[in-house]
């Protein structure tokens, strides 16, 4: 049983394999948390607690005789404000009569097999798992309100889910102010936050720092999960490193507004809130009426920073992405972006497909510029019709030419914006979301349109549903090029603007719903400007997210390592392109840019008819050492061997089948020094008596160390042990020119 009700103590603990969490319902019907740790068996955890009457902290009513009860120190369960606990809250609120707050209380709880289910709103599934949900709802009797607190308990994932259902249960309206799915209090210990910052081209930089008295805000008022600040953040305890210490992660299956919260209190303790963005949010309830707010996603682990990241990489794909292309073999993609921009026509796009052909490309994607009047970023979004002056006779043409080469078809779309010069903006203004009276704000010259109305999204779904039917569309790229700026929806009455952000999501998730649910086979592959929407939300509906537009080798090395502590490699759209790239105008090998690239779903963006004889040579080896690769990189394990904030000279990944029989390391030199003495790692996740040799070793340019080592010896001529690579550790010999790159293949010896 994950789940147990102890009557005599008053305790409910939730248990996965390794974790445990408590909770305790005092005699007035508080609810504290106790515990989330490691796990403990049958006892309760409200001894961890003294009573101490601290100045100036309330007490409830029923213990005005016993001053050193006070909400304001003990752990909450899930705190709302004006009820005696000035540390930030879960719930605000006001009702038609103009009652604020509430002081909650149990009023019921239900442990029901399986894993509940959030309508609407993208959540985790059970799968093959057994699960099972507790439900527990606190009331308030003075507004009427009901908070369900949903726990679903995955034992075997060691994973835990939390959300939260608001019910008006009496006879006014509630207008919620802010209405969190997550409150957790963790009581003791230093911590330190662990957050993924960034900008366009910059996306989920890792940043470790302390935490101080007061509170820390990690959020998006973007109307996206947003570049800047991933929904995603870890506790670690002083001390925690990759390989060992607690750490703690807070995951909002959320895609829009989010905002985690981290406060250290008084006394020195925690408390964690999570969910959406209350900024510019206001949701009006009326009785009978129930709000359900997202999923949020925790992990505990004593094991270090790895353990969780492969504890999320686990249960994201095993309970999160629903997509048949979870399991499938990813199709290796030639994107038009970067190659043609807006500049193609049918002639050249053929062209493009055949030289992609030749190379071994398997799906080409036709990217913006297909449709309306678009020929270059100012017009057209909306208009969701073939350019007739590039694509006469449509995108039929094309498709047919691209699978008659026996590729698959890909297309771009952007269905959450429109442009003014557009039909579709010129026949529904009121479509766009624009504040009356105010010019709105612009972004790439393009406008967002209001997803929280059912007509806009069920003529999307019309228009993009056809489009796949007529066309062959095989997979698709869904963008968002501009974060929502104008909060007013035209079809929502004044008192309800305040729910425009959330409806506008809802709506996008609906149209995301309906297109997967109904074109199984389409690869979805998210996008917001690169990875400005890179959350658990979209991985629901989309197993792959492009990661950012920054396309360069080196800048992303950070990007997808911050990116790999929360989300699997499966999931990180990553392709090769031209040098001098793009973004930066820095030049590095074909070899180094491979290796970075197929730490993700691997793909090329440029124009393969710029390529010389040699360099289509170069390609096809690289696209075939990718083939060869490609069950270890997307079954194994990731193991980041240099530091996250990238303090070395070199970046190390290493990517271990499950079972230690084969790995891989890939070494790129960010700064090569005269008089260097190699990139010495530690590889992790091996057979420690095991041994090993080095199966394959691809250089830059080829070169193969020769008699680098101690003793003479070759590389490929080295045999070692699972213990001592782990332990000892090893050692590349020092590499030349810029940005140079190694792949190193590890075997088991039979
Ligand atoms: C965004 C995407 C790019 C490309 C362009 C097209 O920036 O991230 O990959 O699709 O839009 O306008």
């Amino acid at each position: 049983m994950a789940i147990k009700y102890d009557e005599r103590n008053r305790t409910l603990t939730l248990h996965t394999a390794k974790t445990t969490y408590q909770m305790l319902i005092d005699a007035f019907g508080k609810v504290y948390h106790l515990y989330y740790g490691r796990r403990i068996d049958d006892v309760s955890l409200a001894s961890q607690y003294v009573l101490t009457d601290c100045g100036f902290s309330p007490n409830s009513f029923e213990n005005r005789s016993h001053r050193d009860v006070s909400p304001d120190i003990l752990p909450q369960e899930y705190a709302a404000t004006f009820s005696g606990d000035y540390r930030v809250s879960a719930l605000d609120l006001i009702t038609s009569e103009g009652i604020m707050g509430a002081d909650l209380r149990y009023l019921r709880h239900e442990i029901r097999e399986g894993k509940y289910a959030l309508p609407g709103l993208p959540a985790a599934f059970a799968g093959e798992e057994k699960v099972q949900t507790l439900s527990l709802t606190l009331h308030d009797a003075a507004t009427g309100l009901e908070v369900e607190l949903l726990y679903g308990v995955f034992e075997a994932s060691d994973m835990l889910t939390r959300a939260a259902v608001f019910r008006n249960a009496g006879d006014s309206q509630i207008t919620l102010k802010r209405a969190l799915s997550l409150c957790l209090d963790i009581p003791f210990g230093t911590w330190e936050l662990l957050h993924f910052h960034g900008r366009h081209c910059m996306e989920r930089t890792a940043e470790r720092v302390p935490l101080m008295h007061g509170i820390q805000t990690v959020s998006s008022s973007r109307g996206a999960s947003s570049h800047h600040h991933n929904p995603f953040v870890v506790l670690l305890e002083e001390g925690a490193n990759e390989v060992q210490g607690t750490c703690l992660g807070i995951m909002p299956v959320y895609s829009g507004n989010h905002r985690t919260d981290v406060e250290v209190d008084q006394a020195g303790s925690l408390r964690v809130v999570s969910g959406i963005n209350h900024e510019a949010f206001s949701w009006q309830l009326l009785p009978g009426e129930t709000f359900f707010a997202p999923e949020v996603i925790l992990c505990y682990t004593g094991d270090g920073l790895e353990s969780l990241s492969h504890h999320y990489h686990d249960f994201l794909e095993q309970h999160v992405i629903r997509s048949l292309w979870r399991d499938r073999k990813r199709p290796l993609i030639l994107n038009s972006w970067e190659g043609m921009n807006f500049d193609f026509d049918t002639a050249k796009v053929i062209a493009f497909a055949e030289e992609a052909a030749q190379l071994g490309i398997e799906l080409v994607v036709l990217d913006d510029g297909w449709f309306g009047i678009r020929n270059d970023d100012n017009t057209g979004l909306g208009d969701w019709y073939a350019n007739e002056s590039k694509l006469p006779g449509g995108l039929g043409p094309i498709s047919d030419a691209i699978h008659g080469l026996g590729m698959q078809f890909g297309l771009w779309f952007e269905p959450e914006m429109v442009n003014e010069d557009s039909e579709l903006y010129r026949a529904h203004p009121q479509w766009a979301l624009t504040v009356p009276g105010r010019p709105p704000t612009m972004s790439r010259n393009q406008l967002a349109l209001d997803m929280g109305r059912k007509d806009v999204v069920d003529h999307l779904y019309r228009v993009m549903a056809d489009l796949i039917q007529e066309n062959h569309i095989d997979y698709i790229k869904w963008d968002l090029n501009r974060n929502l700026g104008d909060l007013y929806s035209h079809a929502l009455s004044p008192h309800r603007q305040g729910e425009t952000a959330h409806r506008h999501m809802l709506g996008v998730y609906d149209l995301m719903e309906r297109l997967t649910r109904d074109f199984p086979e389409v690869l979805f592959e998210g996008c917001a400007g690169g990875g400005g929407r890179f959350d658990a939300g979209m991985l629901y509906y989309m197993p792959q997210i492009w990661c950012s537009d920054d396309t360069d080798a080196i800048e992303r090395l950070s990007i997808q390592q911050g990116t790999s502590v929360g989300y699997p490699l499966s999931t990180v759209g990553a392709h090769l392109s031209a040098c001098p790239n793009q973004q930066t105008g820095r030049n590095t090998s074909y070899f180094t840019r491979a290796a970075v690239a197929m730490h993700g779903t691997f793909g090329y963006e440029l124009d393969p008819s710029h390529f010389t004889e040699a360099e289509k040579q170069e390609i096809r080896e690289e696209i075939a050492w990718y083939h060869q690769l490609y069950p270890l990189l997307h079954e194994g394990r990731l193991h980041r061997l240099t530091s996250l904030e990238m303090r070395e000279d070199f970046t190390a990944w290493e990517v271990a089948r499950r079972d230690g029989s084969e790995a891989l390391v890939t070494f790129v030199v960010t700064r090569t020094r005269a008089n260097d003495h190699g990139y010495h790692v530690r590889l992790r996740g091996l057979a420690p008596k095991a041994r090993y040799r080095i199966a394959q070793a691809e250089f830059e340019g080829g070169r193969l160390p020769r008699e680098d080592y101690l003793g003479r010896q070759e590389l490929d001529a080295l045999i070692f042990t699972g213990e001592s690579l782990m332990y000892a550790g090893f050692t590349l010999p020092p590499l030349k020119g810029d940005y140079p790159a190694a792949q190193l293949l590890f075997e088991r010896i039979p």
